[in-house]
């Protein structure tokens, strides 16, 4: 669909090429790509803020807090929080899950030798916890995904996740959609990063579609902080009563 035709007002029926077969190399291009661009717009922001707002004052008992990533790609996003947990000397277990088994192979060989990250390949609805997950983690991922299966991932994190989730995610608009189409154009990004960076902005979400979705799940307002990052982050929090 033509962008001048595009309607901001809803979540566009568009796909993006990563999600479609592809050879591992070709992957690992447009994911290295796509974590170049994380890194120039500091993606991982948001949830480090507000992991450590969370992690201040928070006991788990003896063990390490337990971290789950899903839809974790590259892997860039959690090997931020390892480095976060090592400065703060604070015992992590981290877990990258994805669905596409090229992507967490991709995201082990990026990894350094010292990293404990484990990376698992399932789908998110068919994976099980060996052990309880303190904080269920996602970015860049519920726009992947239609409404239905966004309000099961709100149930299922709500029940997974003992002390909070956290979605790091786009904000849908016009400007940003225009900016980072010619920005992909002029910095020579992967192909697939140059076509699915604009159409994630136009499948990603404003507070409204939150609001609803969370209703949906059973979540009320008080529930979950709704709060946008420059640039186009729209995120929404989660932290359990204690
Ligand atoms: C755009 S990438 C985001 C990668 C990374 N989190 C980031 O911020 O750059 C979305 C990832 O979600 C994965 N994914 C899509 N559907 C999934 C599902 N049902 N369960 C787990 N992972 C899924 C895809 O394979 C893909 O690697």
């Amino acid at each position: 669909m033509p962008a001048s035709r595009m309607d901001f007002k809803r979540r566009a029926q568009l796909t993006e090429l990563m999600d479609e077969p592809c050879g591992r190399e070709e992957l690992r291009a447009c994911l290295r790509d796509l974590a170049r661009v994380n890194r120039w717009f500091m993606a991982c922001r948001p949830l480090l803020h507000w992991l450590n707002a969370v992690a201040n004052g928070l006991s788990v008992g003896d063990g390490p807090l337990r971290i789950l990533d899903v839809g974790c790609g590259y892997g860039d996003g959690l090997r931020q929080i390892e480095e976060w947990a090592r400065k703060r000397r604070m015992a992590v277990e981290l877990t990258g899950l994805d669905l596409n088994p090229d992507a967490t192979a991709i995201a082990a060989q990026a990894s350094p030798a010292a990293s404990r990250i484990q990376w698992v390949n399932a789908g998110v609805f068919e994976y099980t916890p060996p052990r309880p997950v303190h904080l269920v983690v996602s970015s860049l991922f519920t726009h992947h995904l239609a409404e239905p299966e966004i309000v099961r991932f709100l149930q299922w994190m709500e029940r997974r996740a003992t002390v909070g989730w956290f979605i790091n995610d786009l904000s849908r608009a016009a400007l940003p959609y225009f900016l980072f189409r010619a920005f992909a154009k002029v910095a020579r990004l992967h192909r697939f990063v140059q076509h699915d960076g604009p159409v994630s902005i136009a499948r990603a979400f404003v507070p409204e579609d939150w609001r609803r979705m969370c209703a949906a799940a059973d979540l009320s307002e008080v529930d979950v902080q709704i709060k946008g990052y420059t640039p186009a982050r729209l995120c929404v929090a989660r932290r359990k009563p204690l």
